[in-house]
């Protein structure tokens, strides 16, 4: 039986290696098998958490949309939207966030590492960011949901807000227990300056990451740059495990081109890891710059781009309105 996926990206500008490689290659595969329905969300709700400049916002939906079709979804077969175009996520993150228990949120180690030791003056938004995103699943009765290793524990979260809801209101069966779709191998890309950190949008080094917009230069340029150790390349899987960064970039060859890991490490066993990189380099340029290319075409089409947005909200709409309809019965409203 086909699978009904659910998954979002932010349209906070940037997207890089680490959204492609974790979640959007994922996505295409998903969508590309005729059985499934697929919803891909623009999720600018979960977007202002932390402010945003309103004109960048605009452009950033748009250009999020162009990257999924650029890196291959087909808005034909897919519901691509952007969120704030659909009230009942509002509405039943507000209703969730009356079922979701603080204790559970104040586990959620992405808040702590977002908010760091200025908490107090952290958005509410930015806390209860779980719920809503519980929400845009819950909605759609979602069966997967492909992501990256970060957003596993809130898709735990989701699971368990679904069956408190159910077991509440003796619904048994009406939340759907969706099922996190996570790479086994390579699901958290690591930052290219530090082997510990996750590639993110948010740090401030542009050399710590690849952005799907980047050029040929820039890429090559960035792999040159990246943090390597002073030993040669690795000889065996084992001495991964303490050699973070040679782990990242071999992990990222591998995602890339699908070739397994032990065939790399037996190649380039003991060479330099600028070897290494010049077959890295390339096999990013071959795969992002087609990609970036299509993204800069696409994003003078704003018209094509708010017509995939308008036809994927009426439908979008149409499904998540007769879902907090039913909501609404089961709390008594
Ligand atoms: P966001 O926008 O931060 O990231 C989008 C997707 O990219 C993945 N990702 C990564 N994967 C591997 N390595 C990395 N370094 C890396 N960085 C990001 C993320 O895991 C994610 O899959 N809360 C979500 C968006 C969201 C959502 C949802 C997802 C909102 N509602 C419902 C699924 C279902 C987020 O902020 O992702």
């Amino acid at each position: 039986m086909g699978k009904k996926i659910f998954s979002g990206v932010q349209p906070t500008g940037n997207l890089h290696l680490g959204n492609y490689l974790g979640a959007i290659k994922n996505f295409v595969e998903l969508n590309n098998d005729n059985e499934n329905d697929c919803i891909f969300c623009v999720v600018d709700l979960h977007a202002i958490t932390i402010n945003q400049d309103p004109k960048e916002l605009r452009n950033n939906i748009r250009e999020t949309v162009a990257t999924f079709i650029a890196s291959g979804i087909d808005a034909e077969k897919s519901i691509i939207f952007n969120q704030s175009q659909v009230s009942a996520h509002s509405e039943a993150a507000w209703i969730l966030s009356c079922t979701a228990r603080m204790g559970w949120l104040n586990r959620m180690t992405q808040f702590k590492e977002k908010a760091g030791k200025d908490k107090e003056k952290a958005s509410i938004g930015l806390y209860s960011y779980p719920v809503l995103m519980a929400a845009d699943i819950l909605l759609y009765d979602s069966t997967h949901v492909p992501v990256g290793d970060d957003q596993k524990q809130h898709l735990e979260l989701c699971r368990d807000i679904a069956q408190k809801f159910n077991n509440d209101f003796n619904v048994n069966d009406f939340f759907k227990i969706p099922e996190p779709l996570i790479q086994k191998e390579f699901s958290r890309i690591m930052s290219l300056k530090d082997g510990l950190k996750k590639m993110s949008k948010s740090e401030l080094s542009d050399l710590s990451r690849i952005n799907l917009t980047d050029e040929k230069d820039q890429i090559i340029n960035k792999i040159k740059k990246a943090k390597t150790d002073p030993l040669p390349m690795p000889s065996n899987i084992d001495e991964l495990e303490k050699r973070p960064e040679a782990k990242n970039l071999i992990g990222i060859y591998s995602s890339l081109t699908g070739l397994k890991l032990e065939k790399i490490i037996k190649d380039f066993s003991g060479k330099n890891f600028s070897e290494f990189k010049e077959n890295l380099s390339q096999a990013l340029v071959d795969k992002i710059n087609p990609i970036s290319v299509e993204i800069k075409k696409l994003l003078n089409e704003k018209n094509y781009l708010d017509k995939i947005l308008s036809e994927g909200c009426k439908k979008a709409n149409d499904i998540a309105s007769r879902k907090i309809k039913k909501i609404h019965e089961i709390v008594g409203f």
